[in-house]
């Protein structure tokens, strides 16, 4: 069956589906976006996912190209019109189309874009087994809490943990070696005192939805959960370490740099937060 995308109103060919070359997106990465997984046939954490949404687009003055419950609607349609049950859908909105200019355009419409496909949360054998992370220079702006479609950096960093074997990158601050996130997830340890501890939600993070969610699984399964700054030094000396988000949930780290995560192997507290995402995920639906 042929995917569906949505643009600036129509449903149309993935394939050959496209906005204008003088889109602010492909020209300044003048746009933001969101990804919502999709499970068992419904959205997760639909809410917190369109309210960070909200947010990206009034911190970079995007106006919203329609109002919530429509954009509610044609996320629907393009589950029902692409059958995912099982997967992601992006989407993403921009300043519009206009004269190259830097300044905002006077008169642009916004564009809007969804794009859906199939995608698994990693399985048994891929949290059995772990991942390594590499640790790589904070290079970005002190705006990392929107989710802009500016993601050079993120990109260049996580290519370059590719190459040295490692699955994801870790951003450290070279000043005081400080982990602020991952490429694309959020990073948490579990230092020798059995908490666990993630940077707290500031503008050097992107806020994930998925850090939120597993910070209160963790809060009502009685663990202390301390939200503060880290540096790479203590995660390499952790009794666990993990990465989370909407594309992976709770994966577990078991090498960063050279050095193996305590004897190697995915953390007992990490396997059973592992554990209760996955039941939210697939259960946890929010009411329409
Ligand atoms: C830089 C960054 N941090 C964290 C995350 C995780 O966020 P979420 O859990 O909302 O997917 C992402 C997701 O794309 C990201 O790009």
């Amino acid at each position: 069956m042929s995917r569906v995308a949505y643009v600036n109103g129509r449903y149309v060919p993935h394939a050959t589906a496209h906005v204008s070359v003088e889109d602010r997106g492909f020209q300044f990465a003048d746009g933001v976006y969101e990804v919502i997984a999709i499970d068992a046939g419904h959205f997760v954490d639909e809410l917190p996912h369109l309210d960070r949404w909200d947010r990206s687009l009034a911190e970079l003055r995007l106006p919203p190209a329609m109002p919530r419950n429509a954009m509610r609607q044609v996320m629907r349609e393009m589950l029902r019109r692409n059958r995912v049950r099982e997967g992601i859908l992006y989407m993403q909105s921009t300043r519009g189309a206009a004269r190259r200019d830097a300044p905002f355009p006077r008169q642009a419409d916004p564009t809007l874009v969804m794009t859906c496909r199939r995608q698994s949360l990693p399985g048994p054998a891929q949290v059995e087994a772990g991942v390594a992370v590499l640790s790589v220079p904070e290079i970005r702006w002190s705006r990392c809490d929107v989710k802009s479609v500016a993601l050079l950096p993120n990109i260049l960093a996580k290519q370059k943990a590719r190459e040295h074997g490692a699955y994801e990158a870790w951003f450290t601050r070279e000043s005081d070696g400080v982990v602020t996130e991952g490429g694309s997830t959020n990073a948490f340890i579990v230092p020798t005192d059995g908490h666990l501890v993630t940077h707290p939600a500031t503008n050097a993070i992107l806020g994930g939805i998925t850090r939120d969610r597993v910070l209160s699984l963790a809060r009502d399964a009685g663990l202390t959960v301390e939200e503060r700054p880290f540096t790479l030094e203590e995660a390499k000396s952790a009794r666990e370490a993990f990465m989370t988000s909407t594309t992976t949930g709770v994966y577990p780290i078991v090498q960063i740099d050279d050095a193996p995560v305590a004897n190697g192997r995915p953390g007992s507290l990490t396997l059973d937060l592992n554990a209760r995402y996955m039941a939210f995920s697939a259960n946890g639906e929010v009411p329409a």
